[in-house]
């Protein structure tokens, strides 16, 4: 378990030619179906894409790594395979609590497991998606996941005494990202 949590980083450049198939997408999803729900209320639907017509209605819509100043995301060639949009069924509940949270993290280890990678997104220009990939109003856009094969390497920091936790990108294209110490976040 510890092995797959370190390697389930937020990877934001893939090997954009390396295909994801559909079924991938679903089995996925289905480890998003078994996870925790509060009131076990199951208030998700999920918007598959893995073909690139569909994927680039979805690119223009999502905002990438703020931190990282002037980088406008991932160049045609480095974009995502494939994406997971997470949307609440409003008919089925009007809050969603933490549970997109769990079920993005469920797909996340799992498409860890099968070798993949990707980043859960909630900056989206939500608005803009609705319109381009026609989603009813019913549905409230919670998360996209972007999906693909990574390209970059991450690697974990400690937070310094600066305290500063924003990641960063090192001359060879290396992404650090810092953690606070497990003796600084349990208090009691
Ligand atoms: C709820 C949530 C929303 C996020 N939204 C974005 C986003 O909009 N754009 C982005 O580039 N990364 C996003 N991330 C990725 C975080 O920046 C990333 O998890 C953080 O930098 C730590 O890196 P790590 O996932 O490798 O531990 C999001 C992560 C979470 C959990």
């Amino acid at each position: 378990m510890r092995d797959l949590v370190l390697k389930n980083r937020s990877y934001r450049r893939f090997y954009q030619e390396v295909d994801i198939k559909l079924e991938t997408l679903k089995e996925l999803v289905d480890l998003a179906r078994l996870s925790a729900s509060a009131r076990n209320a199951q208030p998700f639907k999920y918007i598959l894409s893995c073909e690139p017509r569909r994927n680039s209605l979805i690119f223009p819509h999502l905002a990438w790594a703020r931190y990282i100043r002037g980088w406008p995301g991932p160049c045609e060639r480095e974009r995502p395979s494939a994406y997971i949009i997470i949307l609440g069924d409003t008919e089925i509940s009007r809050s969603f609590d933490c549970d997109h949270g769990i079920a993005a993290q469920s797909i996340m280890l799992g498409a860890t497991e099968q070798g993949l990678g990707g980043c859960i997104i909630a900056s989206i220009e939500k608005e803009g998606l609705r319109k381009s990939l026609e989603i009813p109003p019913r549905y409230e856009i919670l998360l996209v996941l972007a999906l693909g094969k990574p390209k970059e390497t991450v690697v974990i920091e400690k937070v310094g005494d600066s305290g500063d936790i924003k990641y960063w990108r090192d001359s060879e294209g290396v992404h650090h990202v810092p953690k606070r110490p497990l003796d600084g976040i349990i208090i009691g």
